[in-house]
């Protein structure tokens, strides 16, 4: 869906305390998956939490132009009937992946090793963003892409008719990447092994694993090594997708700043692959228990019980640690903006190729909030202060997690803050506008 035709302004104001339940959707990645899973799967998939945002939405229409059958069956109940692994059928229209990087990078590593060509684009967004980075290893498998300057969108992608396996080393932590390589691999015959020197989202490993292929996963000198034995028949499952952490940073930080503020969030993912916030946030002094951790999905998820956290802290953030919060820089430069003391995140140049460059659009909309901010390639620093003025507006640059980031810093700034355009929170979070505000925020859409 290429949509965000109308933009939709929003402001955020200061606010009471934040309480309640927050509800927040499935998750993203998991989401993504379970769909294109399903649909090289034999029999049925039976998906529920499935989060029902744009950019899933626009991987299910995908994998429908792929041959598989998708149906909802009720809110965040979907059901898949694949074609299996090399079952894939050529599409008979251009793909549009809407906003979202993961659909297309997975997708593109799920056809390229089927002799079907196929041609993708998406938004504004999308179309500026790297592809070379997934085709690549995908011509290792003897795909090929043909795309426009720098390998970006619109791309079309010859699938391999005789595919060989890869061994391929990511030169960049990006579990799209990584992720694109396994999906290629499944039709490859022999093993696939891909090679990450640092750990990211390892949904696909697991998720792989779930509808029975034969992966495995070794620690080495090297990096982790995942190695996939191509070509095995997948079976249908049934995935309870847990809520999704990236979101659930949103009304937690907000919690966490917001004074007298209680609130739990239930059931949402713990994978240590997707935690580096809430171990900072920890570390910066918020008051955040894990209750009734579980196991859901495959994936382990706990209740967080978040309160607001007077002296927090600010700290500095390893490389290491970044691929683990790599979607959440923009909210945790929120918090580093109210904590006592400067926030250091390092290692964070990734974010110049997400949605937009997340850095630059941290930096300039703190700047116009009245934040110090220090950026460097690599590195940004925020320098927190006790009130943040407010009072700009901010360009969300088609980007959902800018636009929701801005929000939060509204609730406790002195003066509102807004932004040009929320309407990609529908990306990845529909029901932010009204979580937010039964919780107790004052988040609205402006009226002119
Ligand atoms: C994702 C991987 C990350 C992340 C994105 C989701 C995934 O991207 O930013 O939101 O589901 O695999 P990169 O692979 O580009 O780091």
């Amino acid at each position: 869906m290429s949509a965000h035709a109308t933009p939709i302004p929003m402001t955020a104001r200061a606010c009471g305390p934040l309480t309640g339940v927050a509800d927040v959707p499935g998750d993203k990645s998991i989401s993504h998956r379970a769909l294109i899973l399903g649909a090289l799967s034999i029999g049925e998939t039976r998906i529920t939490g499935l989060l029902e945002g744009e950019d899933v939405l626009d991987t299910a229409k995908a994998m429908r132009a792929f041959g598989a059958t998708v149906t909802r069956h009720g809110p965040g109940e979907w059901s898949v009937r694949g074609v299996g692994v090399g079952g894939f059928a050529e599409p008979d229209q251009v793909i549009d992946c809407g906003n979202s990087g993961t659909g297309v990078r997975l997708i593109m590593g799920a056809m390229a090793t089927t002799p079907i060509t196929a041609t993708f684009t998406g938004d504004a967004s999308l179309n500026k963003r790297p592809m070379g980075r997934v085709t690549n290893p995908l011509s290792l498998f003897g795909a090929q892409a043909v795309g426009r300057a720098g390998g970006r969108l619109p791309m079309t992608v010859v699938g391999a008719a005789d595919p060989v396996p890869v061994r391929y080393v990511l030169p960049v932590p990006s579990a799209q990447v990584k992720s694109a390589v396994l999906l290629a691999g499944l039709n490859a015959p022999g093993q696939t092994v891909v090679v990450e020197p640092e750990a990211t989202r390892d949904h696909t490993e697991r998720m792989l694993r779930g509808f029975g292929a034969d992966l495995t996963v070794e620690d080495t000198d090297e990096g982790r090594v995942i190695t996939l034995t191509g070509q095995p028949e997948l079976i249908g499952q049934t995935v309870a997708v847990p809520r999704d952490p990236s979101s659930a940073a949103f009304p937690v930080c907000a919690a966490v700043i917001v004074p007298g503020s209680d609130i739990l969030v239930p059931g949402v993912s713990r994978n240590p692959t997707r935690d580096g916030l809430y171990v900072t946030l920890l570390e910066m002094g918020a008051d955040i228990s894990f209750e009734n951790p579980r196991e859901e999905g495959g994936e382990p998820v706990a209740d967080l019980r978040v309160r607001h956290s007077p002296g927090l802290v600010g700290v500095e953030t390893p490389p290491e640690r970044a691929a683990s919060m790599i979607d959440e820089f923009p909210i945790l430069s929120v918090v580093a903006a109210v904590a006592r003391g400067k926030t250091v995140m390092r290692g964070v140049k990734e974010l110049r190729v997400k949605e937009s460059d997340r850095i630059d659009a941290m930096a300039r909309g703190l700047e116009a909030c009245g934040v110090t901010v220090e950026e460097e390639e690599d590195t940004l620093i925020v320098h927190g202060m006790a009130r943040v003025p407010g009072g700009a507006t901010v360009e969300s640059r088609l980007d959902h997690r800018i636009a929701m980031s801005f929000m939060v810093l509204g609730q406790v700034s002195a003066n509102p803050v807004s932004v040009d355009d929320g309407a990609p929170i529908a990306t990845s979070f529909p029901a932010f506008e009204p979580l937010m505000t039964a919780l107790g925020a004052r988040v609205e859409r402006s009226h002119h």
